[in-house]
């Protein structure tokens, strides 16, 4: 039997073993995945996860969650699976725990509702199947309850943060369109030095028309 836990990689290598027959004796090994851990709120519900694997298959496989409270192992739950793709029939000593696991998918899951910090610690899912000369396998899950008030502060931060770049950001297109203004400015002036010669032309039209006008004006005279 292979208990796992989430981030469990040695699993499908240590099933091949036993079941190509190198592990005679019981024929079966285990493993407890990689500490594990799952960060929660407090006053949130979190699952507790843990399945099975059998190369030889299970009978009557016994299985429990524990509590590690400093030391005291706490039972939460208990229950047998008389053989594979039987429902188990659990027993839950803990007000909060409720088992939702399926022995359709191997899952021996718990939920623990409303947590709180003193819920911290280590969870460990045990199961024993007899038919591996009792061994003892177990994974343990480790839960790290955070107050609801980090989150929130860590959404503040993320808030200053993104409002002080957008104010870095605003700064920048400011300096760019002044910039630019300024070019703007300078062709605007150029092109106001532009329109000056060209009026300078216009007076010299109108000193034409002037000139026609004193042309008009010599006949008169
Ligand atoms: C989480 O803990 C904080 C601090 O102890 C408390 O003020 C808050 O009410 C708790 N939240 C919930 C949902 O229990
Ligand atoms: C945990 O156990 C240690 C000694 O084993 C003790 O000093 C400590 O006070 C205990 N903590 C709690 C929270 O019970
Ligand atoms: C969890 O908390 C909610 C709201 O406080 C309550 O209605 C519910 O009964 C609690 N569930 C358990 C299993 O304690
Ligand atoms: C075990 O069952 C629970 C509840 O149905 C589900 O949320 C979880 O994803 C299952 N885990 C696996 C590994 O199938
Ligand atoms: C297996 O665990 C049981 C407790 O559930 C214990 O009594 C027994 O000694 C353990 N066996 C081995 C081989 O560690």
């Amino acid at each position: 039997i292979v208990l796992q836990a989430p981030g469990s990689f040695i699993h499908h290598v240590i099933c091949v073993l036993p079941c190509s027959g190198v592990w005679s004796v019981g024929g079966l090994e285990v493993s407890t995945g990689k500490v594990s851990s799952v960060e929660a709120m407090n006053g949130s519900t979190v699952l507790l996860p843990c399945t099975y694997s059998s190369c030889i298959g299970i009978k009557n496989l016994h299985f429990n969650w524990q509590y590690n409270d400093n030391g005291t192992m706490n039972m939460l739950c208990g229950g047998d699976i008389p053989m594979e793709g039987v429902e188990p029939k659990t027993t839950v000593y803990h007000e909060r725990v409720e088992f939702v696991g399926s022995s359709k998918t191997n899952n021996i899951s718990i939920l623990l509702w409303n947590i709180t910090f003193e819920d911290q610690g280590e969870y460990t899912c045990f199961a024993r199947n007899p038919k591996e000369k009792n061994r003892n396998h177990s994974a343990t899950f480790t839960l790290i309850v955070v107050d609801q008030m980090r989150e929130i502060d860590n959404t503040l931060t993320v808030l200053i943060v993104s409002v002080l770049g957008g104010v870095i950001g605003l700064v920048i297109i400011i300096m760019v369109v002044k910039a630019l203004g300024v070019r703007l400015l300078r062709v605007k002036t150029k092109t106001n030095t532009c329109l000056v010669s060209s009026s300078g032309n216009d007076n010299t039209e109108n000193g034409l028309s002037g000139a026609k006008a004193e042309n008009k004006g010599t006949p008169k005279a």
